[in-house]
């Protein structure tokens, strides 16, 4: 038999769609999440405490893992197979994204290619559709390229923006919708790739 396809999450806060996608795949025979990668330390990045209660230390790494390739290196030592980044706010290298491509899956508060790009993260995401009057907003996924936040779009879902919505208000909605959607989506993606 095959061996389990291999996921690194990578992430740098509170690890709420980590915790997900592990609930999801913890019973799946054919996707395993064995590596899950943080770029701040614990006391910053509540993602600690979540993966342990669910069985897996997260790893901790610098900046400089990133950029000089031994978290790359990491990884494969690791036969990591994809990279799934949850809430991850660092760029990617071109060797990693390289050395990953059409392996490598983001997610991302709003529907792009609206709010996307440089700055829009986590609650300035929000904030920004608020500010334009947005009457919808949303969750998407999307395959990894150089350029940030305009790698194909593999899967979108969208909620309401009520008029009293503070920005905590939406990002609870689209929360909702990022831990239903997103790990089914990476189920879809490998399913479609390695089929
Ligand atoms: C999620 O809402 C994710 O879409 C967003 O960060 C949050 C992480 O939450 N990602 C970005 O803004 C990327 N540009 P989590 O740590 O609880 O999963």
């Amino acid at each position: 038999m095959e061996r389990p396809v291999r996921l690194a999450i990578l992430a740098s806060g509170s690890g709420s769609n980590t915790a997900s996608i592990m609930r999801y795949f913890a019973d799946e025979e054919n996707v395993e999440v064995a590596f899950v990668g943080c770029n701040r330390p614990p006391e910053r990045a509540g993602i600690y405490e979540r993966t342990r209660a669910l069985g897996l230390e997260t790893t901790r790494f610098t900046k400089s893992d990133l950029v000089e390739g031994r978290l790359l290196e990491t990884l494969q030592n690791a036969h990591i197979d994809w990279v799934i980044l949850a809430g991850f706010l660092m760029h990617m290298p071109p060797a990693f994204v390289q050395a990953f491509t059409g392996r490598m899956l983001n997610i991302h508060p709003a529907l792009l290619p609206k709010f996307g790009g440089q700055g829009m993260y986590g609650m300035h995401v929000h904030e920004a559709v608020i500010a334009a009057g947005e009457k919808e907003s949303g969750m998407t996924v999307h395959w990894v390229t150089e350029a940030y936040d305009e790698g194909g779009i593999v899967f979108q879902a969208s909620c309401e923006v009520n008029l009293d919505d503070t920005p905590q208000d939406l990002a609870n909605r689209v929360m909702q919708l990022e831990h239903t959607y997103y790990p089914r989506t990476i189920a879809a993606c490998i399913e479609s790739v390695n089929a």
